[in-house]
């Protein structure tokens, strides 16, 4: 199916979609995104990734004469204009189209403004079954992870990197600590139970769906800490997972060709799948 996209508030076939060679998004990576779910045509999580857009785009001095309900309301007609059941929209924010220089154009220009929808199944993710396997690469990204920015070329390659191995993530580690996955957050159950996850920091992105687990996972009674882990740490782990807006919880089954607890998806593991994906039902929009 070809679908309709949104570029510069108009809703057009893909195929027409033009961006300018000298948009900055393009040239630089001067651009923010987001990625929201769909489950039962409506959206997953829609305050936190709002509140995460104007955040990004503050920490780069990007202005978006667009509204949270603006935003809203295109999701939503994308969603239904390409009959989306289950999947993602993708939002790109770039800095717009000016004449190529390092500085940023004075006075500001506008911003282009993208949006896509994807089908994906979420819940039904088949991928689940076997959990995934990781490799671990030194975290070479620029220094500011939470900011969502499309500067994605380190990721992008250890992922690559990763899979010609054979595996399937690249997780990033510095000074000896896991920061995150290479589109994911990174959590372990340590051999005394406790959900572990590294704190925020510039080293990872605040991702909604860790602080949706966060949440839920506390209100059920799970003991929490927030804090780094290392790699042995990893090893010594009952169950490993990540957690993302496309893959919600996934098992995490074997690091470095080592295999954590049973080298099966962990059981809490899998509950925590299940809590998670019970309570975003709640709060669909
Ligand atoms: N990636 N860390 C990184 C580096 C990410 O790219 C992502 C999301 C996350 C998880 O964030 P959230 O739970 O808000 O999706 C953590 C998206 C899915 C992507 O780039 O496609």
């Amino acid at each position: 199916m070809v679908r309709t996209v949104f570029l510069n508030g108009k809703y057009i076939n893909e195929n027409d979609a033009k961006l300018s060679i000298f948009d900055r998004g393009f040239l630089f990576g001067d651009s923010v995104y987001e990625v929201t779910a769909v489950i039962q045509q409506k959206l997953v999580s829609w305050e936190g990734h709002t509140r995460r857009l104007r955040r990004s785009l503050g920490e780069i001095g990007m202005n978006l004469d667009m509204s949270d309900d603006d935003l809203l309301t295109v999701h939503r007609k994308l969603i239904a204009l390409n009959e989306v059941r289950e999947g993602l929209v993708y939002l790109q924010i770039s800095r717009g189209a000016a004449d190529r220089d390092f500085a940023f154009p004075d006075p500001c220009i506008k911003p282009t403004v993208v949006l896509f929808t994807q089908e994906k199944s979420l819940i039904q993710n088949q991928t689940i079954k076997a959990g995934a396997k990781v490799l671990s690469f030194p975290d070479q990204r620029w220094g500011r992870s939470d900011i969502k920015s499309t500067q994605l070329l380190y990721a992008s390659f250890s992922k690559q990197r990763a899979l010609e191995q054979g595996k399937d993530d690249a997780w990033f580690i510095k000074d000896g600590l896991v920061t995150e996955g290479s589109s994911n957050n990174t959590f372990i159950i340590s051999a005394d139970r406790k959900l572990l996850t590294r704190s925020l920091s510039r080293d990872i992105l605040g991702g909604i769906t860790r602080e949706s687990i966060l949440e839920y996972s506390k209100k059920s009674g799970y003991q929490i800490e927030e804090k780094p882990f290392s790699i042995e740490e990893v090893k010594d782990s009952l169950e490993a997972f990540t957690s993302s807006s496309t893959t919600f919880i996934m098992p995490v089954v074997e690091i470095d060709d080592y295999k954590i607890g049973s080298g099966l998806p962990g059981k809490i593991t899998l509950e925590l799948r299940d809590l998670y994906i019970r309570n975003i039902m709640k709060d669909l929009i």
